[in-house]
């Protein structure tokens, strides 16, 4: 949940770490410091609650000492709230050791207690400051920055990333990592850490995912990574996908908005090379192994928030397609309810980040229990696919925005593309089907464009709406998690109330919601697909519409139908029921962007979040 950047090499450490920090500025943004070891062997550190810009006014208003050896960090408050003080980079040894850090140390509590014993005093309320105190007892008892993380980590519970230097050893960083993300960048006389590649992206693509309970020492010219004991581990570098200028917002008013415009690319991208001959082929799943695949008897989707909602959606095409039941749960309820859980179930993550710790957590939880765990992610080298017996990519290209919008679209691609390689597995669709299906989905790209293509009317709605106090939005089928989508990222970015409802949910309930004048948008199914289905939401619409709710309605282009009872109609291109949620969902989230834009507020980082929440 925390931005964090290590370097050692030539004398620029400042700007690497500030520019690492600026395209991780999406992992929080309470507050942000640097530490650097200058030429002369002397710690500067330069902290700074807000965002980190604030830090940066504060350094070009009073210069810090540059070096060769650096971290910086960027936050999201977990324990002790968003002031200087707490901060990071955090100091021991007197102020010649800086510790930066991510995730929560659950038994920092007992360890101050016995440092607080022992003399030693505390200026912050975090977890983190316990870890760079005792950093610094250990550095003084072993005069190795290295033996005293090993004699550290080996104390600490919970889930954390550390990286700390030492004012004695410049030219060294070290790190270590539990239960949240570490990789390394290696460079040319130089080398980097960070909390996701975007950290060193614009200075190398070479990168090595660092595994779990495992320490990394970096000096300009020697990666080491050893476990917990000190034994060496056989690393292995991998080649980052896209560039630095593919995680810069290009000219675009915000990262949102150049996401939501490279929807149609995800989704391509997400299908490329898994598509042969009208036939889906996962490369990826082959060492999963297709007998394993055709005994599964059961799938359980886990994630949290929009990825729920992406797996709420894949669900209904993977039960319906393969025959195998599947379920949805949220990664944070699913283990405390002792699931069911045998040999023969499958369960598949979904994780644009690959670091949410619920979901992480999750799979641990059922594969120790004896599943069969297949991640969806848009992170390579992230955590959860590390901890699963395969990935399936989703290639949408880096998503800055906290508010996920085009990682949603290709991972229901993916989810699409597994249900369809599943049942050419199982021998559950004919060929025909198959090749029908495919088809939709090479077209999909294309039907986004389209949506966006004509988005002004959407942007339009927004700046009318944009004293609306609460908005609701009603789905049947797979609408229904379309409407729960839309809820989110108004809920997200306008900080405005919305539910989301199964359309024919209302009447049990919720349509005593209903008032004059409020706006309920309605995802209609096409009529073209389950007559009744369609019928059942026109009259849905009107027992609201008889209410007075104000209907915008998300519609296929010509359905009739809807247009004696809809106050306003978005027209989306006919495609397949099945596949209608990758172009219903388009319009919800411009409306949420540009009406949070009409309330001027910042649609890529909004109050309260962060893009991974690496805690539970
Ligand atoms: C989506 O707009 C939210 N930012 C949030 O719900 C997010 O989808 C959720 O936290 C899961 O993140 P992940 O996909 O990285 O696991």
């Amino acid at each position: 949940m925390c931005g964090i950047v290590g370097y050692v090499g030539s004398e620029k450490s400042l700007e690497v770490l500030l520019g690492g920090l600026k395209r991780l500025e999406y992992r929080g943004y309470d507050s942000a410091g640097v530490a650097i070891v200058d030429a002369a062997g002397e710690l500067h550190t330069v902290k700074r609650a807000g965002k980190l810009s604030v830090l940066a006014d504060e350094l070009a208003a009073h210069p810090m000492a540059n070096g060769s050896t650096g971290i910086g960090h960027t936050r999201w408050a977990t324990h002790g709230g968003p002031t200087d003080r707490n901060a990071h980079p955090h100091l021991g040894d007197d102020g010649r050791l800086a510790v930066i850090h991510n995730g929560i140390i659950e038994n920092f509590a007992p360890l101050k207690d016995e440092l607080l014993a022992e003399g030693f005093s505390f200026t912050s309320e975090t977890d983190t400051e316990v870890a760079a105190v005792l950093l610094g007892r250990e550095f003084r008892a072993t005069g190795s920055l290295q033996e005293a993380f090993r004699r550290v980590v080996a104390r600490l519970e919970g889930a954390f990333t550390l990286l700390a230097l030492h004012q004695d050893e410049p030219g060294v960083v070290v790190g270590a990592r539990r239960n949240s993300p570490l990789v390394i960048g290696l460079g040319d006389g130089e080398n980097f850490l960070g909390s996701d590649v975007a950290a060193f992206v614009e200075h190398t693509r070479r990168a090595v995912a660092i595994g779990q309970d495992q320490i990394v020492t970096i000096t300009p010219n020697e990666v080491k990574v050893t476990d917990f004991d000190g034994n060496a581990v056989e690393v292995e570098a991998f080649e980052v996908a896209w560039d630095a200028a593919a995680s810069e917002k290009g000219g675009w008013s915000s990262f949102m908005a150049k996401e939501i415009s490279e929807e149609p690319d995800a989704v391509a991208n997400t299908l490329r090379g898994r598509v042969l001959d009208g036939r889906v082929v996962i490369p990826e799943l082959e060492a999963f192994g297709d007998d394993v695949l055709a005994g599964i008897d059961r799938i359980t989707i886990i994630a949290c928030g929009t990825a729920a909602y992406a797996g709420q959606v894949g669900r209904y095409a993977i039960e319906k397609w393969s025959r195998v039941p599947v379920e949805v749960e949220l990664s944070h309820e699913f283990r405390y309810r002792d699931p069911v859980i045998t040999p023969t179930t499958l369960v598949i993550s979904i994780s644009q980040s690959g670091e949410t710790m619920d979901t992480l957590m999750a799979v641990k939880y059922a594969r120790e229990a004896g599943a069969r765990a297949i991640s969806v992610c848009n992170t390579q080298g992230a955590t959860i696919p590390r901890e699963s017996d395969a990935v399936v990519y989703t290639h949408a290209g880096p998503e800055v925005a906290v508010a996920s919008t085009k990682a949603f679209v290709a991972q229901i691609t993916a989810l699409y593309l597994f249900g369809l390689h599943l049942a050419r597995v199982r021998g559950s669709l004919s060929e025909a089907d198959q090749a029908e299906y495919v088809a939709e989905l090479l077209a999909i790209p294309a039907k986004i464009s389209h949506v966006l293509e004509s988005s002004e009317s959407i942007a339009q709605l927004a700046k009318w709406m944009s004293d609306s106090r609460a908005v609701l939005f009603l789905g049947r089928h797979v609408g229904y998690p379309i409407a729960l989508e839309g809820a989110l990222k108004l809920k997200e970015l306008a900080y405005i109330h919305a539910e989301g409802f199964a359309a024919g949910e209302l009447k049990h309930g919720p349509i005593a919601l209903i008032e004059a004048g409020q706006p309920v948008f309605v995802i209609v199914p096409s009529p073209r697909g389950s007559a009744e289905m369609h019928k059942k939401v026109v009259s849905n619409i009107q027992e609201i519409r008889a209410r007075g709710a104000r209907i915008i309605a998300i519609a296929e282009q010509g359905d009739a139908a809807v247009l004696p009872f809809a106050d306003e109609v978005v027209p989306i291109p006919l495609a397949a029921p099945m596949f209608e949620p990758f172009l219903a969902v388009i319009p919800l989230q411009i409306f949420a962007m540009e009406l949070a834009t009409a309330k001027g507020l910042d649609v890529d980082q909004p109050r309260n979040l962060a893009k991974s929440v690496t805690v539970e």
